[in-house]
């Protein structure tokens, strides 16, 4: 497992290929913190953010993989990080995802080891 310096974090975004997220990843990895970023199965072939995918990993991003829909790959993925920041689109004309986030919320509570999110 890579060390990370003093005074930086291990970092989990989820939604990073959105609007908001992919502007976050890069600026977590300038900052030097370890950044990870979730990978959702449901993204299936979505050639752009496959492809966002692999460039935050060519930037030094570490990809998990979880899904909303799996509890335990929820609280895997926590449990690898210290921080995290979820961006996931909200009220949508099309999308209501709002909701969802309390599912996160039960990982961390219970992955336990989370200090910000
Ligand atoms: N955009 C703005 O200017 C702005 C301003 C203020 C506040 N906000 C708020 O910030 C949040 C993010 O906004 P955004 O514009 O960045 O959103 P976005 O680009 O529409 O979507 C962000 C991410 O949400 C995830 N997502 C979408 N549907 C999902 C689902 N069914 N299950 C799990 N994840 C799902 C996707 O993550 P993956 O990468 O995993 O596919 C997607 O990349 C929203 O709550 C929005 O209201 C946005």
């Amino acid at each position: 497992m890579a060390s990370v310096e003093e005074g930086k974090s291990k970092v989990l975004v989820v939604g990073g290929t959105g609007y908001l997220g992919k502007r976050i990843v890069k600026a977590s990895l300038a900052q030097g913190h370890a950044t990870y970023v979730l990978r959702r199965p449901e993204i299936g072939l979505d050639i752009d953010k496959l492809q966002m995918l692999l460039s935050f990993k060519a930037q030094g991003a570490r990809l998990i993989d979880g899904s909303f829909s799996d509890h335990r790959s929820l609280v895997d993925a926590v449990k690898q990080v210290d921080v995290v920041i979820c961006v996931i689109s909200g009220v949508h004309f099309r999308s209501h995802n709002i909701l969802l986030q309390l599912k996160l919320i039960d990982a961390i509570k219970e992955a336990g080891n989370v200090k910000v999110h």
